[in-house]
């Protein structure tokens, strides 16, 4: 107190889990545990901290006004190579302030704290998914990328006679490599090291609240030609790509052939239209700009914004910038 005056101290902080679980998770999973009773809603949290993954490369973030939490998120760590450079950058999702203490700037405060640490701290560029407004991000400095949705008949989907395997975990090498040769063709992507597929691991398996997780592949001898996983989801009568790859340019057919089998019964294919590099891998469809998720960043460091005004990537300029299994 000074002169009678209350002055509240305002403080960025890392929310350790039990706390995020205690403090936010029962005001914020209405929004976001969707088919998961809260229980398990936040032991799949906890799963996701307290793993290898979450101990090095994930944080829970807070505002604490006079030690209220009065707004939070998380934050992802990520490579992002572009060309034969990589950059450091930081992914926020679930930015989230209590419906009582909305409209008073925490969120914006909370953000803006972020973005000076990640600027201190060397972070290359900061970005999110929005599924509000992006003018709110905007007002910070994020800019929108490329973020489009892609629905496609399955019937329509030249499938040609090959044989279609059900992969399990013991393909996840063989799916990293095949992943990491059709990378390896962008201009720009997010790094998949051994702790980002450990992540993939575990969200496939958060996934599964929202419909049964496919993997289907093409073998070719011991090795894989192609795969694509997704989510069968009936009750929308899709199944959902999160993402696909092909070993080789002869292998993109089998996408087609992939795409049909996930589907099943199903009458439509659904996902985020891929990145330019597999955008050939599938038929055009019915393509739209997303209501959501929409793909958002901000340069923070002069070697990042440098390289983002270098214009000599033409896929930068119209290509939507990752895969949906990337989305935070
Ligand atoms: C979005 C959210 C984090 C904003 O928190 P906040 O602390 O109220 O934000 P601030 O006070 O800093 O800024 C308020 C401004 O946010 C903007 N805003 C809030 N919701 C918005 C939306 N859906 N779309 C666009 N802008 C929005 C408005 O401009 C608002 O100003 P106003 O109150 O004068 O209209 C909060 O509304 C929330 O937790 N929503 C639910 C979770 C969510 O959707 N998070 C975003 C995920 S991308």
């Amino acid at each position: 107190m000074t002169g009678g005056r209350s002055v509240h101290a305002i403080q960025l902080d890392v929310v350790a889990p039990d706390d995020y679980v205690r403090d936010v998770l029962p005001h914020s999973s209405a929004l976001w545990a969707g088919a998961r009773s809260f229980d398990e809603y936040a032991a799949e949290f906890l799963a996701t901290a307290n793993s290898g993954w979450g101990k090095r490369r994930f944080r829970t973030l807070g505002l604490r006004v006079g030690g209220e939490l009065v707004a939070s998120c998380k934050r992802y760590e990520r490579v992002l190579r572009c060309g034969a450079r990589t950059y450091r950058a930081a992914g926020i999702g679930a930015v989230f302030t209590p419906d009582a203490l909305r409209g008073r700037g925490y969120a914006t405060a909370l953000l803006g704290a972020i973005l000076d640490a990640e600027r201190n701290g060397g972070t290359d560029l900061a970005y999110l998914f929005s599924d509000i407004h992006p003018a709110f991000y905007e007002r910070l400095g994020f800019v929108s990328l490329p973020s489009r949705s892609i629905a496609l008949r399955a019937d329509l989907l030249n499938a040609g006679r090959v044989e279609v395997a059900v992969l399990g975990d013991r393909d996840q090498p063989a799916m990293r490599r095949v992943f990491a040769a059709l990378d390896a063709r962008r201009a720009f992507a997010f790094v998949r090291t051994p702790l980002d597929w450990e992540w993939q691991r575990l969200r496939a398996a958060s996934r599964e609240h929202s419909g049964g997780t496919v993997r289907l592949g093409v073998r070719r001898g011991r090795s894989l030609a192609a795969y694509v996983s997704g989510r069968r989801i009936p009750a929308s009568d899709a199944v959902v790509v999160d993402e696909f790859a092909f070993a080789r340019d002869e292998d993109r057919p089998l996408i087609a052939s992939l795409l049909r089998a996930a589907a099943g019964d199903l009458r439509t294919v659904r996902g985020w239209l891929p990145p330019a590099v597999a955008r050939d891998g599938i038929p055009r469809g019915a393509v739209r700009p997303r209501t959501d998720a929409i793909a958002m960043a901000i340069p923070l460091s002069a070697a990042f914004r440098a390289a983002l005004h270098d214009r000599g990537t033409p896929e930068r300029e119209r290509a939507d910038p990752c895969w949906s299994s990337d989305h935070i």
